[in-house]
Formats: structure tokens, sequence, C-alpha cells
């Protein structure tokens, strides 16, 4: 069998796959099941400084095409938060990646000096949730210099590596990332949620979700995110967190192809449950065994090469 073990930012993964944020909770006993389920690592949702209460049930939507999330990130804190994740740096077999959200760009700097003293492997800096329109107006990851700000703020609070979360939803998506790494980003998540989008039901005339808009995520991401991955790993050395719509280990597979070194995982487990894991590494194992491939590693950015 091939080895899916890979290094990212210095840190060892076992396998690519990485639980993507805000999927489960931060309850220990929750993400250490994931690892034994078979992810390579794990990112904890959003936390704010302060409780955060979200929007209004209903949140979620979803079909086989796509999901819509209006979660709007619900989080009781950093405080409660560390508390929770205590156990799993105590008992953890694989990395965790701390995932932090700030109303106003000062809040970043001090969530991200709180938590580094939990000593994750890596700290996720969300600026591209497009559910909190409303609340916070458009994302600091829609802005060149509000994303760079983020990043050199963060880096100076804390010696752990920082990937910034960007957002698909922007016209400069390229020249974004360009910033953040510029700023001292060590690494790149793309892509959070697509849209917002906006479905209703006809014969109720209610929009399906309480907010009325909501995030996009799932299969019918995929293209825009392999896009992305691929434009960005052409414009930067740091390495990407390839996230959108991966479902299966062929489409892990492209995606890590176009530039990822890591691949999140998200709407993917609301399809496939505890067999998520499995399923896409045992099909990754397939194909590169019948390539003859060696190690996973061999084959990040390989499509750059033709
Ligand atoms: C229910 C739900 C909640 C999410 N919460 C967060 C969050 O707290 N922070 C964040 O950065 N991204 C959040 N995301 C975005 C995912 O981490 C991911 O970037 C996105 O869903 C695309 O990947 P996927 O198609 O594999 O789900 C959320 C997505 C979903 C579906």
């Amino acid at each position: 069998m091939a080895n899916l073990a890979v290094e990212f930012c210095g840190v060892k993964f076992q396998n690519p796959l990485v639980l993507a944020s805000g999927i489960l909770g931060v309850t220990s006993k929750g993400l250490l099941r994931v690892i034994d389920l078979g992810a390579g690592g794990i990112t904890t949702k959003s936390l704010w400084l302060e409780s955060h209460p979200g929007h209004k049930n209903p949140t979620m939507f979803g079909n086989e095409h796509y999901f819509m999330n209006a979660v709007g990130l619900s989080d009781a804190g950093i405080d409660k938060a560390k508390e929770e994740l205590g156990d799993y740096v105590k008992n953890k077999t694989a990395p965790l990646i701390a995932n932090i959200v700030g109303a106003k760009k000062k809040d970043f700097g001090i969530i991200a000096e709180s938590i580094d003293e939990l000593k994750p492997d890596l700290i996720e800096v969300n600026i591209s949730c497009p559910n909190v329109e409303d609340e916070l107006g458009k994302p600091f990851a829609c802005d060149r210099a509000s994303a760079a700000e983020i990043t050199k703020l963060v880096k100076s609070k804390t010696s752990v590596p920082v990937v910034v979360k960007l957002s698909p939803n922007v016209e400069n998506l390229v020249s974004i990332a360009k910033s953040v790494e510029d700023a001292g980003a060590d690494g790149i998540t793309a892509i959070n949620t697509v849209g917002p989008g906006m479905r209703w039901n006809i014969d109720l005339k209610t929009p399906l979700l309480a907010n009325k808009v909501g995030g996009v995520s799932g299969p019918a991401i995929f293209p825009i995110a392999v896009k992305a991955v691929y434009d960005i790993y052409r414009a930067v050395k740091i390495p990407i967190i390839a996230t959108g719509g991966i479902c299966t280990g062929r489409e892990a597979l492209e995606i890590m192809m176009a530039g990822g070194t890591l691949c999140g995982i998200g709407t993917a487990v609301y399809y496939s449950g505890d067999k998520t894991w499995q399923n896409i590494t045992q099909e990754m194992n397939n194909w590169l065994d019948e390539q003859g491939i060696k190690n996973v590693t061999e084959i990040i950015g390989a499509f750059h090469n033709k």
C-alpha cells in the first residue's frame, strides 16, 4: 500500500485528510473519534473571543448536489473551547488545527494569543465566512489590505504556523493569496463556502433557511475549489489545505494534483458518515497502487508539470 503521510508547515499527518472547520463540535471525545475513524487531522469550528449565538434554525439544508448552511459560526467562546480541547491535546494521535474568527480585526490577535497556550499544531484564520455578512459586513478575505493586516497581527501573537482561510467569492483570489503570503502566512486554506446562496419553498413561500441565505458546500463546489487551488498553487510558495466538495478518493487525488498538500473534508461527512475516511483513503490507495506510486507526496501539484 502506498504511503499517504504528508508534511504541512513542518507538521506530520498520517494521511492528507483533515476534518474541515465547523462540521463537528469541539468536544475532545468527538474529535478523537474522527481520528479513530481514519482522519489524518482535525480542524475545530471557528472559535470566537466571547460566546457567539449564530443564526436561528433551520440553519442547514442539503440534497445530493450541495449543502447550504447558515449556522452563523455559533460558539461558546475561546475559554470554553480551550477547556473542551484540553483532552484532545493530552490524548491526541493526530494534529489539531485551531480555527479562529473575529468580529473586529484586533480580536484575531487576542484569540491567537489565547489559543497559543493550548499549542495547537496549526492555527487556521477564518476571514472568509459568507453567512455572517448581515452581522459583520463583507468578509476581511475580500480585501487585500485587511487580509494582510490580520495575517500580520496573528503572526505577531503566536509561534504556531498560521494558515489563512480564503473565500472563493472574490474577483482577485490570487492577489489576495499573494498578499497573505507576503504578510507572513505559513499556509493557505482554499476554499470556504461559496455564495451566499438562497432557496425557497414554493408552496409555503418561505425560505429554506431562517437566515434566508447560506454558504454553499459539497459536490457542486468541487470544480470551483479545484480552480482556486490550481490558481493559488501557481502564484504562491506556501502549502495549501485544499477544501471544497471533496467526497471521493479520486477527487482528493485530483485536488492534490491541482496543488493541495492536505484535503479538508467537510460536507462529505454528511453523506457518508463514519465511513467517509476509510472510503476516501481506500480509493486513494487503490489508485496509487495501480499507478505504482509509493508516496502520495509525489502527486502534489502534478498537473503543473505538464
Ligand atoms: C455546517 C457547516 C459549518 C461550517 N462552519 C465553519 C466554521 O465554523 N469555520 C470555517 O472556517 N468554515 C466553516 N465551514 C466551511 C467548511 O469548513 C468548508 O470550507 C466548506 O464547507 C467547503 O468544504 P466542503 O464542501 O467539503 O464542506 C462550515 C461548513 C459547513 C457545511
